[in-house]
């Protein structure tokens, strides 16, 4: 009984958001991870007329949760933002504050890049099984949504360190004081040099960090790496 009075508590209704907050993250980052793991290295093995009942029957589908459990994930986190912010101090504060600045990145990138690029693909596929000619642009379209999801791919490593590592492991250090703000710079530095990238804005899109990009392999390689290099960093500051 008193359990579930206390569930309409302030820590109750907290616990009630992280609960579906987790929810939908699991729901976007798991659809990230099968555009990015599955579905791109499939298609190419795929005959054209396959891909394209496939673009037009499933890939709509996947981005509506796609993109709304990016929708549901980003509010929930907001809202216990507003509600819970004097609860975020400390060293749990600063990397729920960097994983929720990395997440708000790649909500970004879902609704504002890969969206509008991928409904011209889903149209070029529907055009094609109506018999229609091909969109003769739909190449850097493909790719200018590739490169975002790759990107959102890697950010999604680094982003869930600081996010799940909030509660459990750098909440548990000594506080980094003033010396958070190098470890702000230093996160701002890489999502914003990975995010003008991603844009094409370093190199085009052909670039020197984009060109990686290609390779699958290296999501996991650069998203790693840079948790590593963010953690080691931690570390130190927190000496
Ligand atoms: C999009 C922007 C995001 C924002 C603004 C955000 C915000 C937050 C906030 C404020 C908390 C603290 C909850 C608490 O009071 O305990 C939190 C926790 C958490 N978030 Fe996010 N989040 C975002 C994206 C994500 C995504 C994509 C995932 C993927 C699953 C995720 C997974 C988690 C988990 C597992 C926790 C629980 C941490 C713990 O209890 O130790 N978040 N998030």
């Amino acid at each position: 009984m008193v359990l579930a009075i206390s569930l309409f508590s302030k820590e109750g209704i907290h616990w009630i958001f992280r609960w579906w907050h987790v929810v939908f993250g699991v729901c976007w980052i798991g659809l990230l991870y099968y555009f990015n793991f599955v579905q791109v290295p499939a298609f190419p093995t795929m005959e054209a007329a396959h891909r394209n009942g496939a673009i037009d029957k499933i890939v709509p589908k996947a981005l509506w949760y796609f993109r709304m459990a990016a929708a549901a994930t980003a509010v929930s986190g907001i809202i216990m933002i507003g509600l819970y912010a004097n609860v975020y101090k400390y060293n749990y504060g600063t990397a729920i504050y960097m994983g929720s600045l990395i997440g708000l990145v790649m909500l970004a990138n879902v609704w504002l890049i890969i969206w509008p690029q991928q409904q011209i693909v889903i149209a070029n596929a529907r055009g094609l099984l109506e018999g229609k000619p091909a969109n003769p642009d739909i190449g850097p379209v493909g790719r200018k949504a590739l490169l975002a999801s790759r990107t959102n791919a890697i950010f999604s490593i680094p982003m869930l360190m600081f996010m799940t590592g909030a509660q459990n492991y750098f909440g548990q250090s000594d506080d980094l004081g003033s010396k958070r703000f190098v470890m702000w710079i230093v996160v701002l530095a890489v999502v914003v040099v990975l995010e003008l990238s991603a844009l094409g804005y370093i190199g085009g899109f052909d670039g020197p960090l984009t060109k990686p990009l290609a390779a699958q392999k290296n999501i996991l390689h650069i998203g790693g790496g840079v948790s590593v290099v963010l953690l080691a960093l931690w570390f130190i500051l927190a000496l």
